[in-house]
């Protein structure tokens, strides 16, 4: 039996930790025992407590409450807690998702103790280091002892890194493992994708069944911390479904949230309340997620998690970010990369709808079985080493 200690912090860090945890629970329950560290980044019952219940993601046994602050208070304040824990537990090993501050955080904490790191989501490179997420990627990379890879072109970002594919055993921080293993977060909307169908009410709740509509979400500090920006993105949205005659709906971030209430202007809050074709909503369950993306005709998205989830389902998307790490998505040509720049939104808007239904959608993703394959590797490589 090995004990493996979880960090979940923030949203998309729920989802991809109740891929492995389900797998723990039904194949691997006698082999690895799970402790389930929450930091508190998130805390809304909407960013976090549904997750927990929907995806059947076990209650945390700690939760450090961090709550949200500026990069480095968040950073320590999860950093000094996660190292009680780890002196406390003596895990063998700390599974860490993403590149959120959680992830940074437990990483830290982690290497200077000595403990293993698994990176669920490692090699993920946008080359774009203005980006708080790839200073996470790139630092708990470069800590990890098991390095789990989702794409091809992961796996060429560590290369590049001096990362050697033929490292022999036993795996250390200086020796590390690199498995590539397809996506976890594709385990996830392969399986729930039928449940999402027969149990989320979000099509009806919104009036959306058999409409054409287009998906929405966004929360990058570059596209939403500004109010002119995000004023500029909410006209363009505006302008998109009165020109398309599409419905746009806008499941809203809690970060971008604040900001439009506090301080974009009235103007724009005016044309968004009075057009009845744009919906802002609250953040959304994973099952009324999947079924929105499931249904849209398009999705435009900042999110990591949202812009795979709609290759997934098969839908275009506008990627409003200056470079995605997912790169494998441009060159699919399903996608295209706008930044927040308004004309480029429109434009590659129109270009995808106009092509959508001669678009294929080779498989990049992997198979579905991230999640077994990373619980085996763990056992091997911890249950060998004590
Ligand atoms: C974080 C991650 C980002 C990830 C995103 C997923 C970092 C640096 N960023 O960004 O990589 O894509 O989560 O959603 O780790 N807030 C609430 N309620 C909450 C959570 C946040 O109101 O439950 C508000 C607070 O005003 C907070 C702001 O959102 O200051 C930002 O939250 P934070 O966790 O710092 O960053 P995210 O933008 O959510
Ligand atoms: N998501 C969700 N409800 C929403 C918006 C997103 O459940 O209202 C899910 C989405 O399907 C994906 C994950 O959250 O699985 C992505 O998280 P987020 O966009 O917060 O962060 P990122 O992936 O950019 O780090």
């Amino acid at each position: 039996m090995i004990k493996v200690l979880t960090v979940v912090g923030a949203r998309p860090q729920f989802i991809k930790a109740a891929a492995i945890s389900r797998a723990i629970r039904q194949e691997y329950s006698s082999r690895i025992n799970e402790v389930l560290l929450h930091t508190g980044q998130h805390y809304d019952p909407e960013m976090n407590q549904v997750f927990f219940e929907e995806l059947g993601l076990p209650q945390e046994d700690y939760n450090l409450n961090v709550g949200s602050g500026t990069h480095a208070v968040q950073t320590a304040a999860i950093m000094v807690g996660i190292e009680e824990i780890l002196l406390k537990e003596k895990p063998d090993c700390l599974l860490l998702y993403g590149d959120t501050n959680s992830t940074l955080a437990g990483a830290v904490a982690a290497s200077k103790l000595h403990i293993p790191i698994v990176h669920v989501e490692g090699g993920v490179r946008s080359y774009n280091k203005g980006m708080p997420e790839e200073v996470n990627r790139v630092m708990c990379d470069h800590l990890s002892t098991l390095i789990f890879v989702p794409t091809k072109s992961g796996m060429e970002s560590l290369r590049h890194e001096g990362f050697k594919e033929l490292n022999q055993p036993p795996f250390t921080p200086d020796n590390p493992k690199v498995y590539h293993c397809g996506d976890i977060m594709y385990d996830n909307s392969l399986l729930l994708a039928e449940v999402a169908k027969r149990k989320s009410t979000i099509l009806d709740l919104h009036n959306l069944r058999n409409k054409k509509f287009a998906l929405v979400t966004m929360h990058r500090p570059e596209n939403v911390d500004d109010r002119e920006t995000l004023g500029n993105l909410f006209r363009t949205f505006n302008d998109i479904s009165i020109e398309e005659k599409i419905e746009v709906i806008v499941p809203l971030h809690p970060r971008t949230k604040k900001v439009f209430d506090e301080s974009v202007s009235n103007e724009i809050k005016d044309k968004v309340r009075s057009n009845p074709l744009l919906k802002i909503i609250p953040p959304v369950s994973f099952l009324d997620i999947t079924a929105l993306e499931m249904e849209a005709e398009i999705v435009l998205t900042d999110s990591g998690g949202v812009q795979k989830e709609a290759y997934y389902f098969k839908k275009p998307c506008v990627i409003m970010m200056k470079k995605t790490a997912w790169v494998e998505l441009e060159q699919s040509g399903t996608a295209v990369v706008t930044s927040n720049q308004p004309e480029k939104i429109r434009t590659a808007f129109k270009s995808l709808m106009a092509k959508k239904n001669k678009m294929t959608f080779p498989e990049i993703f992997g198979d579905g079985k991230a999640s077994a394959f990373i619980c085996e590797r763990m056992i091997e490589n911890f249950s060998t080493t004590k």
